[in-house]
């Protein structure tokens, strides 16, 4: 089979071109970086488990009413998604204070908070994206109003639904971060949850004894990187043969 035009290449993953239009082969690499890219390293299995939790948690989000990009997994590191136009913001949800949060705030890691928080930064490595307002978002053009609406509407559902998903495998869901699209169907624009949803991008911490099982595993030399994103899938019931 002649190999796909690809498209672009990010830190975790490549984008080809789909077998039909409108469609994109996402390929889920072991590549792994941190700290806008100055940390590098290979997490051995992470894309086979991430090309999987994604796509379990993207089917479950969209059996409950979330549009997605996702239409279906092809084999062990690629799957089939729709063409959209990504918005250049990453949305972060929060349940509890970790990460940049706790830094920049100077809250202890591990505080519940009042209640859950939407941030946003803008995409764009040469910046390091930084942390945005509404108002940035919408004065410079990045989402309309009610782009911005729906997107948090979105996050916040998907925040509700995973939240207890985890919960129900003895996972708490921390915090996370989401990409949106915009998809042009007759002619008609909505806007979809893209990209990923995988340890990559959710801090995870085992609800009793607040054990890390995601990237801050490699962010912070944890080790047992590989392990922490097995054990997500293995909790999921999801867990690829080996
Ligand atoms: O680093 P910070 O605390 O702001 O991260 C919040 C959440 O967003 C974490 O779950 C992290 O994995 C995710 N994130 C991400 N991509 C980034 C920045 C943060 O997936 N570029």
């Amino acid at each position: 089979m002649a190999r796909r035009r690809q498209i672009y290449e990010g830190k975790a993953k490549i984008l080809f071109e789909g077998p039909e239009p409108g469609t994109i082969v996402q390929y889920f690499k072991d590549d792994a970086t941190a700290f806008n890219a100055q940390k590098k390293g290979i997490i051995t299995g992470k894309g086979v488990l991430n090309n999987r939790i994604s796509e379990y948690l993207m089917t479950r989000l969209g059996e409950i009413g979330i549009p997605t990009h996702f239409i279906r997994r092809l084999n062990m590191r690629e799957q089939l998604v729709r063409e959209v136009e990504i918005i250049p913001l990453e949305v972060v949800v929060r349940n509890v204070a970790a990460g940049s949060l706790a830094t920049r705030l100077g809250i202890a890691e591990g505080t519940r908070l009042p209640r859950s928080i939407i941030e946003y930064y803008y995409k764009n490595d040469a910046l390091q994206d930084p942390l945005v307002s509404e108002e940035h978002i919408t004065a410079f053009g990045w989402a309309a109003t009610h782009d911005l609406d729906d997107m948090v509407q979105l996050a916040l559902r998907v925040n509700d639904f995973l939240t207890g998903l985890m919960l129900g495998v003895g996972i708490a869901l921390v915090d996370f971060k989401l990409e949106f699209g915009r998809l042009y169907e007759n002619d008609e624009m909505r806007i979809v949850l893209a990209d990923e949803i995988s340890p990559d991008n959710c801090r995870l911490w085992d609800s009793r004894t607040g054990e890390k099982m995601d990237k801050d595993r490699f962010r912070r030399d944890l080790g047992k990187v590989e392990e922490g994103y097995q054990e997500v899938a293995r909790r999921l019931g999801i867990l690829p043969e080996a």
